[in-house]
């Protein structure tokens, strides 16, 4: 006769083992742990990218109203997807990510959105300046990645031309 506690040993038995990777790294254990960091460090900055876009996309009022709030669009998308391409090389290398959203909040290195309505103007700076800081720290990190991991650091290169394209075209609204 089934026990009750068996389902309960056999989930024991099947579960992965905290902190043991399941999935292989090509990297050695140093180069897979600076990578790692790097890449859910970047995984929390563009989390928090696609929020802090969203929260502006619904709260933003005023003359350019039209023009914001789809280019906002825009940027979530862009953001969400990076993330996903970050995240997914992270475990391409052994490493679990995490977006949970206690991890963003502590982790991420976006300036932080003000609650309530926001001009076009008061959107397009605060924009303009969380592009900017999440450009500079993928800076930092494309050369941190320099002697661990050029894949990442290729595909870092390419989130951060990416992102710099976007931080001129807001920048150009400011003129
Ligand atoms: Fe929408």
């Amino acid at each position: 006769m089934a026990h009750k506690n068996d389902s309960k040993a056999d989930a024991k038995k099947n579960a992965v083992k905290k902190g043991a990777s399941p999935i292989t790294s090509p990297l050695s254990d140093s180069d897979r742990d600076v990578t790692g960091r790097v890449l859910q460090d970047t995984l929390l900055d563009l989390i928090d990218l696609h929020l802090v876009a969203k929260q502006a996309h619904w709260n933003v009022v005023g003359k350019f109203f039209r023009d914001v709030h789809l280019q906002l669009d825009e940027l979530v998308s862009a953001a969400r997807g990076f993330a996903d391409d970050v995240a997914e090389r992270a475990v391409t290398i052994g490493v679990s990510p995490d977006g949970r959203a206690a991890t963003v909040a502590k982790g991420s290195g976006v300036p932080e959105f003000p609650a309530d309505w926001s001009t076009d103007r008061e959107v397009i700076e605060a924009i303009v300046e969380a592009l900017g800081e999440v450009v500079t720290r993928l800076r930092k990190r494309i050369d941190e990645t320099d002697k661990t991991d050029l894949i990442t650091q290729d595909l870092l290169i390419s989130v951060a031309s990416e992102l710099e394209k976007s931080h001129w075209m807001w920048q150009a609204q400011l003129a």
